[in-house]
């Protein structure tokens, strides 16, 4: 089969792949407990189910504007005064399938063949990919644990040449939990803005940030600089609606054209349905998304009390998302080289599916997610302690 050139750039995403191996496992019948999965564990809320019933009722189910139905538009724009912003109006924003449709968007509108793009490391797996595939250069920007993962400046600077066209930042970070405070958003933003670089941030778990951390936002420089900043958030996280698809992206009035023009040309408008739904959820009751991130909150401190008991481990405490992404090459040896073969141990030894650092790129580590129930958590954690301690 003869496939494009561009193919060979493209790796299939490893979260979803060690996701597929644990169900294998599971239909074969071994008991495999998964903390792979990148989802909350909760349902989606009552009220967004039923409006999306009452869209169906309703015979709600043509097609729509591209971008968008206008209500929802509007409460996706109106969404953004959490974080200061007054100015945003529906021809700022744009909904999109998923937060990854809306980066996909934001990389084809905005790259030119060859355009360097800096990706701090540990990164969302599909970023790198994403970029490639726009014909942009992915530009990986390590980060250390012992700095809770956080990029600097320097790292930035070194990194940087004329052909930079673009910073993605990710805060609360998927795979490390890392949360920049708002000050520390600034002042990446500001170096961005003096070099022209524009900065693409990913902030689907906003909402997810663990007190006393406060969530923070480059919305209000977005609101400065509309040419410089592009912000993408999404229901999937916040409102435990991942296989709902719903997405958006606050960008200048000029991208978003672009970016309709994209969506429009591929997969127009998102599901009509789904378009009900996420209006229930960003303009109703939000106690949901206050009792959701307050059960992560107590799972990621009892994962941490656990997880700091392992012996040669290295984990900084995350401050949001729902992942803790604990270094563990002390424990590497002839046997155990990698972050892939620590995976295969850990599935082997404790039953337990975990995501290589090297599909995050950091081959130093491993991710686990928290988004299971306290029990499961309790006893998966125990079993991946007591492996490890066996490679002591
Ligand atoms: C950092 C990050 N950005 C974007 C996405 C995409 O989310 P969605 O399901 O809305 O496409 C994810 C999903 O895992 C993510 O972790």
């Amino acid at each position: 089969m003869r496939l494009a050139q561009r193919m060979q750039a493209i790796r299939p995403s490893a979260t979803l792949a060690v996701n597929a191996k644990a169900q294998e496992l599971r239909a074969a019948g071994k008991p495999i407990v998964s903390l792979a999965v990148g989802e909350p564990d909760f349902p989606t809320p009552a009220h967004v189910v039923e409006a999306a019933h009452q869209a169906l009722r309703d015979g709600f189910t043509r097609y729509t504007p591209v971008p968008g139905i206008a209500p929802l538009r509007e409460a996706v724009a109106a969404s953004f005064a959490r974080h200061g912003v007054t100015t945003a109006g529906p021809e700022h924003v744009m909904v999109t399938n998923g937060g990854k449709q809306a980066l996909f968007n934001l990389f084809l509108a905005l790259l030119d063949p060859g355009d360097a793009v800096l990706v701090p490391a540990p990164y969302w797996v599909s970023y790198p990919d994403m970029i490639a595939l726009a014909q942009g250069v992915p530009v990986v920007v390590p980060t250390e644990p012992e700095r809770g993962f956080l990029v600097d400046l320097d790292a930035l600077d070194a990194a940087c040449t004329p052909r930079t066209r673009m910073l993605v930042l990710n805060s609360p970070s998927n795979p490390t939990g890392a949360h920049y405070t708002q000050e520390a958003m600034d002042q990446l933003a500001a170096w961005a803005h003096d070099r022209g670089i524009f900065v693409v941030s990913d902030e689907i778990y906003d909402q997810l940030v663990y007190p006393p951390a406060a969530p923070a936002s480059l919305a209000r420089w977005w609101e400065r600089h509309p040419e410089g900043f592009a912000v993408v958030n999404g229901l999937a996280k916040s409102h435990a609606m991942t296989g709902w698809r719903v997405g958006y992206v606050l960008a200048h009035a000029d991208l978003i054209k672009a970016m309709i023009k994209i969506q429009g040309q591929s997969t127009s408008n998102i599901c009509s349905i789904a378009q009900k739904a996420a209006l229930a959820a960003l303009t109703g009751d939000d106690a949901c998304v206050q009792s959701m991130r307050q059960a992560f909150q107590r799972r990621r401190d009892l994962a941490m009390d656990m997880v700091q008991t392992w012996p040669k481990v290295v984990c900084p405490k995350p401050q949001g998302a729902f992942y803790l992404f604990p270094r563990v090459d002390a424990l590497y040896s002839p046997a155990v080289p990698d972050s892939a073969a620590m995976c295969a141990y850990l599935l082997e030894a404790a039953s337990v599916a975990l995501v290589p650092g090297a599909a995050f790129g950091d081959d130093r580590c491993i991710r686990i997610s928290y988004a299971v129930d306290d029990a499961t958590l309790t006893e998966a954690l125990g079993a991946i302690g007591q492996a490890l301690a066996r490679l002591c």
